[in-house]
Formats: structure tokens, C-alpha cells, sequence
């Protein structure tokens, strides 16, 4: 790639290289660009051919019922069909699907395609004979080990109802998802490695079921080897049912409707509980298919690391489903960037060849800090292209990240998407030139809008709301149990228009710049959360009565949470309490919610309906203007 100063909003532009055009995927953006927008139904269509399906659709885009589209309507598939089924008739039978690497560097196992086959059988067997049915929801709480990739796939191949619940949750977010999603299974593991130290899901998960009835029986499998209790009848080890005549390697994938549910996903949003966010089998395969083979422009020598964790949507789509049908070789590392040394991830793409890799911007600003020293240790001549996710990138990480680690070479494909998108929505290709800190322009078939509170649409260069005309295959089909709230979340503030919660900025080329969410939604190192969800964690503490959250900017994580607590009478502001609070929330929804300041008042900013101004609690801490406070009470 080579560098050209403009005038543009933000001053760079990065352009490829000639290797890089040479062997894109996508060599002419704008044709294929204007082709999927003359007929989208078409674009989808195309890509769906390619994939295989039990029985084709009568319709690609049935829009009958705004905004609850349907995609490849009447079509028979399983996403699993086309991850694993497919490939076995192929050369890709002997490929690797899946490398993995534990914590310490020790262990390291593979699969390929025909193994991982055998795997997913084994545990979709095992999975049956505990009575799930079709459209029986499974919770899966795991660490990041092979079996977790299994789970998930073994689920979908019987067409029950995945819901991952990310390995670093508390046990109170943990039981609130098993309990909304009435899943009748758990799979855990005893235990996961954190830094060097234990998280001992099992004991957790135990504590849990306590509150979920629906919950029958849970499947351990054995990771970190300590002695964990086990109810009988009611907890089983999975090595022990492995060894059963009915987990064997032979399992029919069952033919779903192409509108099925596959999985769901919980997500935070700006009010309540989280929300079960739910994806189907048909169009999130199509979604993550194609996006994955054009974006990340997927061959089949190239070894693929998305370093997120399977429990977020970006692990869903880029860690199990899109690579797998795309026939990848994906890899899957159990640890973090940092432990025992920050070179940790520079090592594993040098031990495996990594040619693609995608990760966050949180992650980046935390390894810049370390020093190019680490990566300058390590052959990183494999890497051939990035990509970020999650949270705007600020151009001084994108420029470290394309010097130090693509050595200016590697083009970033900075993806903007959500749990609902399912796919990314807006996002380069390889040839498309780059400009730090903007994830270019939508996909093929995607039209995106910025307006103001009126539905207009702003000036160039003017701040709005971010909008999507266009439904795409891998959408969200709703919030599971819940159609209301989908119509009145995502598409009722710009009728038949599909909402983001974010703001952003266009450019005169067409650049999108995303700015951050407009509701209450906090990102801390690119993990979502929600203000109510925070302020609940408080209020449950004996000593707070009313508590108000909000998300600032930090160095490293983009935004930290900071808390105001108002106490009640017979407590009184302390250093140890703010400690006690913060350890509080932390216990109840997983250390990533760990507010980094808690702040005493003795009132907190409300309208005078009694809603808490949240922007005004923001404006103050950074010593910003208050905008308008018309309804402040006074
Ligand atoms: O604010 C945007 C931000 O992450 C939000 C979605 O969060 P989640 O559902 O957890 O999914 C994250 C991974 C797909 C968006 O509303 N976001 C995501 N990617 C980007 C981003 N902000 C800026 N640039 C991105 N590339």
C-alpha cells in the first residue's frame, strides 16, 4: 500500500498495493457495488447459489410483512450442511478447520474438517440423548476451547437453539440468560484459564440452576482438571458420555427452514435487561459467507484468527460460522494478548502462519503501550491482511497497527456492524483505499443514511443519527419472545428505516466515520453494556438508592463506566465503599463491568418527569457545555 496525503475530512488515504489488487477477490468495487444495488435480491441470490441447500427458496427477499423480512423463504438448509457436511466431498475433507493453542502455550490441538465432523456428531449425539428437541434453547458457558466451537455447531446440526453466554459473565447474568431463554441444557467446562488463574465456571453454573427450573441436566466437559461438584442424574462429564455407544460419530443434520432460529445472542440495550437478539439459519449463513469471503478476502491457504471470544457476535460469525463456510482454517487461541508476556499473540501468528487476522482497537491501544519491541521480536511476514472491530478506531492505533504489525503492507478492513447485523455492514474490501478511523463505505447492497432528530438527512461532515435503508440476509429476525420491542427498538424512530443507536459522520467521498452510540449504551473494550443494567448492579447494594451511569473516554478501553450514587441514610461517602461498589457490580455482572470511579452527590440531574440526565451528567464530568436543560428540574 502506498500513501497519499489529501484534503479529505481526515487527511490520509491509504491505497493498495498492486499484490494486494492482484489478488483480491473483489478487483472492481464499484461494479459489483452498483450491481448488488440495481438489484439486491439478485447480489443474495448470487452468493446463496454457491452455497448448498436440502430444498431452494421460493422467494430470496420476501418484504410482505415490514419490518419482519424473511430471507430464501421456503428453502431446507443447516448452516452446518454448509460449515462442515459439504466440504467432506471435497478436498477440504483433509484441511484443518479448526488449530487451536492453549494459555500457556503447552497444548495444542487440531481438527480438520473430518475430525471436527466426528466431534460435532459425537456431542450433537450426546446433546439429543438429553431429551433436546428442535427449538430447545441450550445455554453454553465455556472458556475458549475447542469443545465450545463444537457445542455451538452441534446445536445447530439438530436444530436446537443456541445461546452463548460469554465465559467472563457473572452468575447473575448468567442465570437471568438461562432463565429468559428457558434452555433445558447447559454445557460448561469445570473451569477456564484467566492470566494464569482458574474461573471456575462449573461452580458458578451451580450456583445458577439454583434459579433456573427449566434447566435439566448440564454437560461438563474437563479442562483445568480440578475437582469440581457433581449433582447425579443431573451433571455429567462429558468424556464420561463420550464413551457411550450413543456419542458416536455419526449424526444426521436435521433440514430446517431456511427462517428457523439458529441462535440467540444477548446484547445490551439502552433499556432494561439484555436482549435475546435472534439469528436464523438461512440468510446469517448466507450473511456471513459473503461477507467474510469478499472482506477478508478468504482462499484457501490463508489461516484466519479472529482473536475475539466465541461468546460475542463477532466470535459467531468470524470464529465458527464464516470461516467454516468458507472451508478456512481457523484459529482459535485460548488466551489473552498479554500473558505471560505481551508478544503473546505476535507468537501464535508466527507458530501458525496466521495470514489474516481481526481484532479490536482496545486490543491495539493495550499492545501499542508495550512497545514495538514485542512484535519486532517476531516473524509477522505471514500476515497479508487486518481488520478492527467493535469501537471507532483513533488513527494513532490504526497507524501503529498497519506500521508495527501489517509492516505497511497489510490493508486494515475496519468493520462496522452489531449483534443484530449479524455481518458487517459497513466495511472495505481489500482494494478500496483506506482512510484511518473510517470503515468506509456500506456493503454491496446496503444503503446507509445519516439524519437529523426530523428524519432529514445532514450536511457532509455533520454529526446524525446512523440509519440502514436496506434489509440484508443476516439481520436480526427479533428479540426472542418479543416482536414488540424489535419494531419499537430498531424501526419505529424513522419509520421503515432500521436504527443503529450509533452516530456518525459521512465524508464528501462517501466515508462513513462512526462517532460512538447515541443511546445508553457504554463500550467498554469494545463489550457492550447498559447503563440500566449498571445502575440496577448498584441499586441492588443496600447502601446506594438511586445511582446513575455513564461511559467516558478512556485511553486503553475507549470508554470507562463511571458511576454517581446517591446513598441512603445511615451510609456515608468512603473510599472503602466506592471500593465495595465497584466490586459489587463487578460480582454481579462479570469484571468487565467494573465501574472505574464511583462518585458520591446528593442529587442526581433529572428531567422533571424524573428522568435522569445522563447527558448532563457527562457534559459535567468533562467539563463540556450542558446543551440544552430546559427539562432539567431545577
Ligand atoms: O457502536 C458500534 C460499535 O459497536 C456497536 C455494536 O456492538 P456489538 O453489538 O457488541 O457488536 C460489536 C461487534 C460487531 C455498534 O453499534 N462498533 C462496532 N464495530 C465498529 C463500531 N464502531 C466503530 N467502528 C467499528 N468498526
Amino acid at each position: 500500500m502506498s500513501q497519499r496525503k489529501s484534503s479529505e475530512m481526515e487527511g490520509e488515504v491509504f491505497y493498495p498495493s498492486q499484490s494486494v489488487i492482484d489478488q483480491a477477490i473483489v478487483k472492481d468495487w464499484d461494479s459489483l457495488a452498483l450491481k448488488a444495488s440495481q438489484d439486491l435480491a439478485g447480489f443474495w441470490e448470487e452468493q446463496a447459489e454457491e452455497l448448498d441447500w436440502f430444498q431452494k427458496w421460493e422467494t430470496v427477499l420476501d418484504d410482505s410483512n415490514k419490518p419482519f423480512y424473511k430471507w430464501f423463504s421456503g428453502a431446507r438448509v443447516n448452516i452446518v450442511h454448509n460449515c462442515i457436511d459439504r466440504h467432506l466431498k471435497t478436498f477440504r475433507k483433509n484441511k484443518l478447520a479448526l488449530i487451536w493453542e492453549s494459555e500457556d502455550g503447552k497444548l495444542e490441538r487440531t481438527f480438520s474438517y473430518f475430525s471436527i465432523n466426528r466431534e460435532v456428531s459425537r456431542m450433537a449425539n450426546i446433546i439429543k440423548a438429553m431429551g433436546v428437541v428442535k427449538g430447545d434453547r441450550v445455554t453454553i458457558y465455556m472458556g475458549r476451547i475447542p469443545e465450545i466451537v463444537f457445542a455451538m455447531l452441534a446445536c445447530a446440526k439438530i436444530g436446537a437453539i443456541h445461546s452463548v453466554v460469554f465465559g467472563g459473565f457473572s452468575m447473575d447474568a448468567l442465570q437471568g440468560r438461562i432463565e429468559d431463554s428457558q434452555s433445558k441444557l447447559i454445557i460448561t467446562c469445570d473451569g477456564s484459564y484467566q492470566n494464569g488463574k482458574v474461573v471456575e465456571l462449573k461452580r458458578i453454573v451451580d450456583e445458577a440452576m439454583k434459579g433456573c427450573p427449566s434447566a435439566e441436566n448440564v454437560i461438563v466437559v474437563r479442562r483445568v482438571g480440578q475437582d469440581v461438584p457433581m449433582e447425579a442424574g443431573r451433571d455429567h462429564w462429558y468424556h464420561d458420555l463420550c464413551s457411550l455407544p450413543i456419542a458416536n460419530g455419526k449424526c444426521p443434520t436435521e433440514a430446517m427452514d431456511s427462517e428457523d432460529p439458529l441462535f440467540i445472542l444477548y446484547t445490551s440495550g439502552s433499556t432494561g435487561k439484555p436482549k435475546a437478539i435472534l439469528h436464523t439459519h438461512g440468510g446469517y449463513m448466507v450473511g456471513t459467507y459473503t461477507t467474510l469471503k469478499y472482506v477478508f478476502d478468504l482462499k484457501d491457504d490463508d489461516r484466519w484468527w479472529c482473536a475475539a471470544d466465541p461468546g460475542w457476535i463477532t466470535g459467531h460469525s468470524y470464529i465458527v460460522y464464516g470461516p467454516m463456510l468458507n472451508g478456512a482454517t481457523t484459529f482459535l487461541f485460548e488466551g489473552g494478548p498479554t500473558y505471560p508476556y505481551p508478544n503473546r499473540w505476535w507468537q501464535c501468528i508466527e507458530r501458525y502462519g496466521i495470514s489474516v487476522f481481526y481484532t479490536a482497537p482496545t486490543a491495539i491501544r493495550g499492545l501499542m503501550r508495550f512497545g514495538e519491541a514485542w512484535p519486532n521480536k517476531h516473524d509477522l511476514s505471514s500476515l497479508r491482511l487486518l481488520g478492527s472491530v467493535g469501537e471507532p478506531i483513533n488513527p494513532e492505533a490504526w497507524r501503529w497497527y498497519y506500521r508495527v504489525i501489517g509492516k505497511d503492507h497489510c490493508p486494515i478492513m475496519d468493520t462496522w456492524w452489531q449483534t443484530e447485523t449479524g455481518m458487517f455492514m459497513i466495511t472495505p474490501t481489500p482494494t478500496v483505499p483506506l482512510k484511518p478511523g473510517s470503515g468506509t463505505r456500506p456493503f454491496f447492497g446496503q444503503e446507509a443514511e445519516i439524519l437529523n432528530d426530523e428524519g432529514e438527512q445532514v450536511a457532509d461532515g455533520e454529526e446524525g443519527y446512523l440509519v440502514l435503508l436496506n434489509p440484508w440476509p443476516a439481520m436480526l429476525r427479533g428479540i426472542y419472545g418479543d416482536p414488540d420491542r424489535y419494531v419499537k427498538q430498531y424501526w419505529s424512530k424513522y419509520p421503515g428505516k432500521y436504527m443503529t443507536g450509533d452516530s456518525a459522520k459521512r465524508d464528501k467521498d462517501g466515508y462513513f466515520w462512526i462517532i460512538g452510540r447515541v443511546d445508553d449504551v457504554i463500550k467498554v473494550s469494545g463489550h457492550r453494556l447498559g447503563t440500566a443494567e449498571v445502575e440496577s448492579a448498584l441499586v441492588s447494594h443496600e447502601a446506594v438508592a438511586e445511582a446513575a451511569a455513564i461511559g467516558l473516554p478512556h485511553e486503553i478501553k475507549g470508554q470507562a463506566i463511571h458511576v454517581f450514587c446517591l446513598l441512603r441514610k445511615g451510609f456515608s461517602p468512603s473510599a472503602e465503599l466506592a471500593e465495595t461498589l465497584r466490586q459489587h457490580v463487578a460480582t454481579h455482572m462479570g469484571p468487565i463491568a467494573r465501574p472505574e470511579e464511583v462518585t458520591f452527590v446528593d442529587k442526581l440531574p433529572k428531567t422533571r418527569s424524573g428522568k435522569i440526565m445522563r447527558r448532563v451528567l457527562k457534559a459535567r464530568a468533562q467539563g463540556l457545555p450542558e446543551g440544552d436543560i430546559s427539562t432539567l428540574e431545577e
